[in-house]
């Protein structure tokens, strides 16, 4: 019996593909659980010529026989869960009997999505290009101790209590200049509540307990990450960052479980890098191979469809984070994009004032100016091929390149966003 879980995360600024991963996963698990973040991840699964984005249900979801969890570090708007869920029941996925929430989930309140656009706005030309879900506002919340959980709702007072928060967030509102509401206030409140009462028919559990018994009965588990490791709150390009701890550790309080545990960690890369919303991104692209990462990768947010940013392989990032999350196995995914690319580059140290730094800086990278290796194309189309053996030779090169400087396996390649273009070494 293994007693300890696995989790799947993103090694760079999120959109690394996660959802795929713990999709292709799942039937290796009983239970899948989210263990941070809310509803400004987008995780794409495509299968059966269908493709679906969850942004608070676990990518567990569509497999058969499996549990999946909303953990107690995740934050949860229900509006966007329950509009999620009859999505997902649209399908013919029966939701109500594998998916449990925990009671300390805490709740983004309509006050928070508007101060997360009162902030952004005030802050202008500098803004962090937050998805406006209210995810900033939430977990300030919460760790300012004046937030409203997920077990509150049960309490014969929680409209009290709700209108007690929205009081506090309408003075804090009125501190912020003036700006556009990005929704119909009184309309999505509203729905909130509606979708608080439709919420009531899921389980609210102390999810700590359920995976900490499932452990000690030998059940597989897999920890669902979002965003990456560069959004991360303490280790991220700061403040371009989210407001969670999206490193392994984040596992351990946002499931309650203890860091041994942890087993198997699934680091999970894009050949290439993109990043959505402000902040630095050393290896960005202004040029045409920029243009065709975009436009071939499909970059654009799967949550708000922005356009993400696109660039080179950053391996001075790439190293930090699979340092940090203790990463047992990579997973590359992405890398047909590139197919057609006569040269890839991948960064290998920064310069910045004339001096060359090979490790990732405290302000993200900054004004830094990317030093690069070269390598060759592999010009051969990846997406057919589903062994190992049968990748190019320039393009097993490129992966021995990786696992040499990260001291890592890749264990598995994807070459396409459908469930079955994977290739597991
Ligand atoms: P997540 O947030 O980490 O789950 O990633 P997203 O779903 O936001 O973004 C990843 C995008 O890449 C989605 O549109 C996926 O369908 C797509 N995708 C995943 N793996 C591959 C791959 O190997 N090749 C290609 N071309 N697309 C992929
Ligand atoms: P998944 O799970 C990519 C980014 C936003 C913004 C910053 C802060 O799909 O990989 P927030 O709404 O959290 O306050 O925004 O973080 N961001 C993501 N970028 N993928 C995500 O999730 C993201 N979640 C947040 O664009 O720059
Ligand atoms: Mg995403």
């Amino acid at each position: 019996m293994k007693n300890t879980l696995d989790v799947v995360l993103g090694l760079q600024w999120g959109d690394e593909g996660k959802g795929k991963v713990v999709d292709v996963l799942t039937p290796s698990y009983k239970v899948v659980a989210r263990f941070q973040g809310g509803p400004n991840a987008g995780h794409s699964l495509v299968f059966d010529g269908d493709s679906f984005v969850l942004h608070t249900v676990p990518s567990g979801i569509f497999r058969k026989g499996t549990v999946n969890v909303i953990g107690n570090g995740v934050v949860i708007d229900p509006v966007i869960l329950m509009e999620e869920i009859s999505q997902i029941e649209a399908r013919g996925v029966d939701v109500s009997n594998k998916l449990l929430i925990s009671k300390r989930a805490h709740l983004i309140l309509p006050t928070h999505r508007v101060l997360d656009a009162a902030s952004e706005s005030a802050m202008g030309k500098g803004k962090i290009g937050s998805t406006l879900k209210g995810i900033g506002p939430a977990y300030s919340d919460k760790t300012g101790r004046n937030g409203l959980r997920v077990g509150d709702i049960l309490q014969d007072n929680f409209r009290e209590i709700y209108d007690a928060h929205k009081q506090r967030h309408e003075q804090l509102i009125h501190l912020y200049p003036p700006f556009e509401l990005p929704f119909n206030f009184d309309e999505y409140e509203q729905k909130w509540f509606q979708a608080v009462e439709q919420l009531k028919r899921f389980p609210f559990i102390d999810s700590e307990v359920y995976v900490n018994e499932a452990l000690k009965a030998g059940t597989p588990i897999l920890a669902e990450g979002a965003q990456g490791s560069l959004l991360d709150i303490d280790f991220g390009t700061y403040p371009y960052v989210t407001s969670s701890n999206t490193l392994s550790a984040g596992v351990c309080t946002g499931l309650g479980i203890a860091p041994s545990r942890v087993g198997k960690v699934y680091g999970i890369f894009k050949a290439y890098c993109t990043r959505v919303g402000s902040g630095p991104f050393p290896t960005e692209l202004f040029d045409a191979d920029g243009e065709r990462l975009r436009a071939i990768g499909h970059e654009y947010g799967a949550t708000t469809g922005r356009p993400r940013r696109c660039g080179w392989l950053d391996m001075v990032a790439l190293k930090y984070t699979v340092m940090m999350n203790g990463v047992t196995d990579l997973i590359m995914m992405k890398a047909d994009v590139m197919d057609e690319f006569d040269t890839i580059k991948v960064a290998v140290a920064y310069k910045k004032d004339g001096e060359l730094l090979e490790s990732f800086p405290y302000d993200g990278g900054k004004d830094v100016t990317p030093v690069y290796k070269e390598f060759p194309g592999w010009k051969t189309p990846l997406s057919g091929l589903r062994r190992y053996e049968d990748f190019p030779e320039a393009f097993k090169k490129y992966i021995a390149y990786i696992e040499t400087e990260t001291g890592c396996r890749i264990s598995i390649v994807s070459v396409g966003p459908d469930r079955d273009a994977t290739v597991m070494r």
